[in-house]
């Protein structure tokens, strides 16, 4: 159907097999939570490095209270701001708030921190702001002050050995993360790989290695001890294949056994040929014994060579699939009773009751084939009964049906003595059901093969010593939508 037949005997490609996806999996995974934890730490980093710097600012603000009289000379004040890397240190006790030191200069506080009231997410994504800014920054940061010397401190700062110290630190956790990613995915790919990916691939192997040959039983997988659903999967799959592989080997011997028949059902049909002929010519003879054995061996004959034709026909035949199409069940009911109405004998009536309009959505031939089956059944039983039995009752047949839904259902009753007990069981089985004289027992069966390649079904209703009933169903074809493609249509129906 498709224009791209799939190689079976072909593993996935890396990428597209298990073991591929597992490993992109874990490695996405894996960075992933990377990330989670790189968000929080480079804003913690941040936050910590500020917070030395305040330390360190308060250290040097204190350092300058303790000056005599509080006057420092420029250079050393300078010096003091410098090695706290700030420009400008703030204390504030209660309400009095006092500038404590102030480098020289010009500058302009581009942004303010408040680390006393940010939030974790705030952190992130001040910590992302720095990175992203621009280098000569400026900004000024308050917090506690950490060594309890007031109640406020605030600073302002380049921001720029920041940036560079964060830079610096990403990259390490970025150098850290991709080696911790490495590791950790080649670890969980290495396990997965042990406890999934290799069995599956040994599962998927057996399965193609055996389905190019499923009679050889050493392709059957050897199950292993594990108990998880692989073990099942590998105990099940053996399972199936012992028995498919047992069943072919059955299958083969019966093709083989049905071929012997039919060579031997050949032979004997001509040499059946042969001895009719000549009992044929012994009906012509004179004399009394002749005569009164001559038809019953004929007779005989006749039933043995026709039995043998069928037998040879089933061997041979494979039912063509169903041409269906959409027919008027009335007129070939008509036309099968019509063809079988010359061979009835006239204490048999055919009656077609078939409302009409009923439509019946089947293939012409074979449904032909398969009522003309059932009624002459029905009239071979009930012939019999009225051979055996003076006062048996006149015989009737009947055809009705009904649509149920999308559904045709067929009836086919006769008043004749019902079918035997013995064979009902298997009724519709080759040659297990026959169960008068010259019967085969192959027409139920061919008809129930017909019919099921319809989708349908037959089935005895019932069988008294009043009459047989069977029933057909036939399903309507579900009509094939358009695929869309091109060709694809033609799969529906037969041209
Ligand atoms: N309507 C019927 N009434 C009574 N017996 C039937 C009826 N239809 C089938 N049977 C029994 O079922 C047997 C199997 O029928 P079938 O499969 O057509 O094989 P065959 O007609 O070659 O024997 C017949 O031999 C007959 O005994
Ligand atoms: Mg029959």
């Amino acid at each position: 159907m498709q224009g791209k037949e799939h190689d079976k005997t072909k593993q996935p490609g890396v990428l597209r097999g298990l073991s591929g996806k597992v490993l992109l999996l874990t490695i996405i995974f894996v960075m992933l939570g990377e990330v989670l934890i790189f968000l929080p730490s480079i804003a913690n980093f941040r936050i910590q490095w500020l917070k030395g710097r305040i330390a360190q600012a308060e250290i040097a603000a204190l350092a300058a209270e303790a000056a005599p009289d509080q006057i420092l000379s420029t250079d050393l004040r300078s010096e003091i701001l410098m090695g706290a890397g700030v420009l400008v240190v703030s204390l504030q006790k209660g309400e009095s708030r006092k500038l404590a030191l102030r480098s020289d200069g010009d500058y302009m506080i581009d942004a303010s921190f408040d680390l006393r009231s940010t939030m974790w997410y705030g952190a992130i994504m001040d910590a992302f702001g720095a990175m992203w800014a621009d280098e000569t920054r400026v900004i000024s940061v308050t917090d506690v002050p950490p060594n309890m010397s007031g109640d406020l401190i605030e600073i302002a700062l380049r921001e720029q050995p920041l940036r560079s110290a964060m830079f610096h630190y990403g990259f390490n956790i970025l150098l850290l993360s991709i080696f911790l990613s490495l590791l950790v995915a080649g670890m969980i790919f290495a396990a997965l790989n042990w406890v999934l990916v290799k069995p599956m691939q040994r599962l998927t192997r057996n399965m193609v290695d055996f389905g190019q040959n499923p009679e050889d039983f050493s392709r059957i997988i050897k199950p292993g001890t594990r108990r998880d659903e692989i073990g099942i999967a590998e105990r099940e799959l053996h399972d199936m294949q012992t028995e498919l592989a047992t069943m072919l080997q059955q299958k083969n011997h019966l093709a083989a056994l049905g071929l012997a028949v039919s060579k031997v059902s050949h032979d004997l049909r001509n040499m059946l040929t042969s001895a009719q002929l000549i009992s044929d010519r012994m009906a012509n003879v004179e004399d009394p014994t002749v005569k009164r054995f001559a038809p019953k061996l004929i007779g005989s004959l006749d039933r043995a060579i026709e039995f043998l034709s069928q037998t040879l026909k089933f061997g041979r035949a494979q039912e063509l699939p169903p041409r269906r199409e959409r027919l008027g069940l009335g007129e070939l009911v008509d036309e099968v009773i019509e063809a079988a109405v010359v061979k009835t004998p006239s204490r048999i009536v055919i009656m077609n009751t078939v409302p009409p309009g009923i439509l019946v959505d089947a293939d012409r031939e074979q449904l032909i084939r398969v009522l003309t089956n059932l009624m002459r059944n029905a009239i071979q039983a009930i012939e019999s009964s009225q051979a055996e039995r003076r006062d048996a009752p006149d015989g009737e047949i009947s055809l009705q049906a009904r649509r149920e839904g999308s559904v045709t259902v067929i009836e086919v009753r006769d008043n004749g003595p019902g079918i035997p007990n013995q064979i009902r069981e298997r009724l519709f089985q080759a040659f297990q059901s026959a169960a008068r004289q010259g019967g085969t027992g192959l027409g139920l069966a061919i008809a129930a093969e017909l019919i099921r390649a319809h989708g349908g079904d037959i089935q005895l209703q019932s069988s008294t010593e009043a009459g047989t009933c069977f029933v057909i169903t036939i399903p309507d074809q579900v009509t094939q939508l358009r695929t869309g493609r091109n060709g694809d249509r033609r799969t529906s129906r037969k041209a």
